[in-house]
């Protein structure tokens, strides 16, 4: 499958490591423009490209970006992805430490992927925001291991949640269907779910005792 990666962080570096493995077509991009990219394309195979480009004809895009930084990606971004195109949004507001005060999601309420879909004018899944860098490497396990990771994945397209649910299973995660995007504040920074590493009962359980309450520390 076509990937793009909008990213090469910790998570961009790491997905792209393992959706390389597995044989997918993965450009990716960053900031600073594909000839920073030399190591990661030469260790991963995948292909290094411009912000701009990295969606072209992709069926499965991730945004792994600072959620600061969302507003600076160039208009008309997923224009030419493939048609159904599931984006993913790993991305987490933290406003104290990192983003600076954001007005719709402190002011309108609403949730920091609803948030991520209005700057970029596409739907999103959200996925892997509160999965550590380090365990999309280090913890997949085979289906049916009794040490099975649960990932919480949220969207309002069921044919795109479907695919990056699939996405995830094949890299060696469970994964539990978090509803729509109105719902994903479940999965926020300082919600139960949110680090958890837990299988599909204990992810499940954790989704349900979250509360929508937004704690001082966790506001602009
Ligand atoms: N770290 C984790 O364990 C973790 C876990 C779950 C979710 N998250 C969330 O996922 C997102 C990414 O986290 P991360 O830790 O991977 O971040 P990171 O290590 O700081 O990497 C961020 C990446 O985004 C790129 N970037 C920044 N501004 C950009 C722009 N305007 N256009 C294109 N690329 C841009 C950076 O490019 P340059 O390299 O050129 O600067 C860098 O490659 C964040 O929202 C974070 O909260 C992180």
């Amino acid at each position: 499958m076509k990937i793009g990666i909008i990213g090469a962080g910790n998570i961009g570096g790491n997905l792209t490591r393992r959706l390389t493995a597995l044989g997918h077509d993965v450009s990716v991009a960053n900031s600073r423009g594909p000839q920073t990219l030399k190591a990661l394309a030469e260790e991963t195979g995948a292909t290094p490209v411009t912000v701009t480009e990295a969606a072209r004809d992709a069926e499965v895009v991730v945004i792994t970006v600072p959620v600061k930084a969302v507003p600076d990606l160039p208009s008309g971004l997923l224009d030419g992805a493939a048609p159904g195109a599931a984006v993913i949004d790993t991305g987490n507001y933290y406003p104290r430490e990192r983003d600076g005060r954001i007005a719709g999601i402190e002011d309108e309420g609403l949730t920091e992927s609803r948030w991520t879909e209005r700057q970029i004018g596409h739907p999103v899944v959200k996925a892997f925001n509160g999965t550590f860098a380090q365990d999309i490497l280090e913890r997949p396990r085979p289906a049916g291991d009794p040490d099975r990771m649960a990932l919480p994945v949220a969207g309002d397209d069921e044919a795109a949640k479907r695919r990056v649910r699939d996405l995830i299973d094949a890299l060696g995660f469970d994964t539990v269907d978090a509803g729509g995007i109105d719902d994903s504040w479940r999965q926020q920074p300082n919600t139960p779910v949110y680090g958890l590493r837990a299988g599909v009962d204990a992810v499940t359980g954790a989704l349900a005792e979250a509360s929508p309450e937004r704690t001082p520390e966790f506001r602009g």
